[in-house]
């Protein structure tokens, strides 16, 4: 695969309105947009996250922002694109409102079981490079749609959050990580962060997959970020789905 160098600068567009920051940049990316696109919007119309679902925030609640990567690596480790993007939000949200967010793996961010972020990747393989977009949805100022546990920032925090000041921490914290995604110490390096902010580590978990579901308890984030359960078969090894953090027994 070829990309182009990413000179480790960020061109940040913003949007009152759009339909949805990732699909922006996935349009953007096949008209060769390069690495370090990013899109940050106050509302989208048709905002996507994981499974086929709706993401839903109203107007001004939520750091709506999309990152374009360009990444010259194997496909079996593109998913550490979206992981460096938790971790990154992460960080972001200790420095700017004090608060201390997990990852639930893959790459959701929870404050105890309740979430604070959702982060959906798309790829678009082109023949002779990749780009992969990485959304995420963090929740500022209003914990989520009625029916998921959510949390925001502004009801942990003891002042107020600016989205601008989230958004430049974000990115900040993004820089070095994807500096070290470009080597493959530096890919064992964003899994070993992986596995020691995961709270999916020693759950009982639901993974669904797109043909079954896998379930046992999570042992392991291995040095490529994949999560392995332990099943009444035996381990497995899963490297995407949706989790579900199951109750003990
Ligand atoms: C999830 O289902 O938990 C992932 C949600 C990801 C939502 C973000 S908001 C910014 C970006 N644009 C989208 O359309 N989706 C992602």
């Amino acid at each position: 695969m070829v990309s182009a160098m990413w000179g480790g600068t960020w061109d940040v567009r913003r949007f009152e309105e759009i339909d949805s920051t990732n699909a922006y940049l996935l349009r953007q990316a096949r008209s060769g947009a390069p690495e370090g696109t990013v899109a940050v919007a106050d509302h989208q119309s048709a905002g996507r996250g994981r499974m086929d679902r709706r993401w839903e925030s109203p107007a001004g609640a939520s750091l709506l922002a999309s990152v374009l990567f360009r990444p010259d690596f194997d496909p079996s480790e593109l998913h550490l694109c979206t992981v460096s993007v938790a971790l990154a939000a992460a960080e972001a949200c200790r420095r700017v409102a004090g608060v201390g967010a997990v990852v639930k793996w893959p790459n959701d961010l929870l404050v105890g079981e309740a979430k604070l972020a959702g982060v959906l990747a798309e790829a678009e393989f082109e023949p002779a490079s990749c780009a992969v977009v990485v959304g995420l949805g963090l929740n500022v100022d209003w914990p989520g749609p009625p029916g998921v546990a959510g949390t925001c920032l502004n009801d942990l925090s003891s002042t107020p959050v600016d989205r601008d000041v989230l958004l430049v921490a974000l990115l900040d914290a993004l820089t070095g990580r994807r500096a070290l995604l470009d080597t493959a110490p530096g890919r064992r390096e964003v899994a070993a962060e992986l596995r020691h902010r995961c709270a999916t580590l020693g759950q009982r978990v639901r993974v669904e997959l797109a043909a079954e579901a896998v379930v046992g308890v999570a042992v392991e984030v291995d040095d490529a970020g994949h999560l392995v359960v332990q099943t009444a078969a035996g381990p497995r090894t899963v490297s995407a789905g949706d989790v579900v953090h199951l109750r003990p027994g």
